[in-house]
């Protein structure tokens, strides 16, 4: 997983990963930033958690950084990346460089407010119902294949932060869910192309 700050989708995905039955483990916990409290979250799981400078300001990692990124999911065969409150942009070059699905979550029913700020941007368009959504990751923002979706109201008198809680809420449940439904078709798919071969 890659993750920014807090880290409570990262939570979620290591409880569901920790049930019987669910079709994968968290290899590792990589952080732009040094103080995440998700990195915390992965090694109280035992999980390894990485700081990697990302070695410039602003939205991108600098290609040294993506490369170490790459080396380490590589390193622990990691098959399908979740971005979680991940606040930088990957580029193309890292897209086709990782062999697997990337997923991320947005705190929005995309394709309506991508980017940043979607809740308050919610709220000021005068939405009545706003929500998340787990999506395959392109080279723009927020745009890929919609994977899985929650709604919920917005309540008379919702303000940024009670509207976010309510949403993140449902993004703990959706997230874990999303993973588990890609991993499973995944491995549908090979053993699918494995009995072509034999
Ligand atoms: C979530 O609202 C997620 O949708 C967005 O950033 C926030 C991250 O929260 N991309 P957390 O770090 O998972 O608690």
């Amino acid at each position: 997983m890659l993750a920014s700050g807090r880290g409570s989708n990262v939570q979620a995905i290591l409880d569901a990963a920790a049930e019987n039955g669910f079709p994968g483990d968290v290899a590792v916990v990589l952080s732009d930033r040094e103080d995440a409290p998700a990195l915390d979250r992965a090694r109280r799981a035992g999980v390894d958690a990485i700081h990697v400078d990302p070695l410039r300001k602003g939205a991108r990692l600098a290609p040294t950084a993506e490369e170490r990124i790459l080396a380490e999911l590589e390193r622990r065969r990691v098959h399908l990346l979740a971005l979680a409150g991940f606040m930088r942009i990957l580029s193309p070059r890292f897209l086709d460089a990782f062999p697997g699905p990337v997923l991320n979550i947005h705190p929005s029913l995309l394709p309506a407010f991508p980017g940043l700020h979607a809740q308050r941007r919610a709220l000021d368009h005068g939405v009545k119902i706003a929500g998340c959504t787990v999506h395959h990751v392109d080279r723009g923002i927020d745009t890929g294949p919609i994977i899985a979706q929650a709604a919920v109201p917005v309540i008379e008198g919702d303000d940024e932060a009670t509207l976010a809680k309510r949403i993140l809420a449902k993004e703990h449940a959706i997230y874990p869910e999303a993973i588990r439904a890609v991993l499973s078709a995944s491995v549908a798919d090979t053993r699918r192309e494995g009995s072509i071969d034999e």
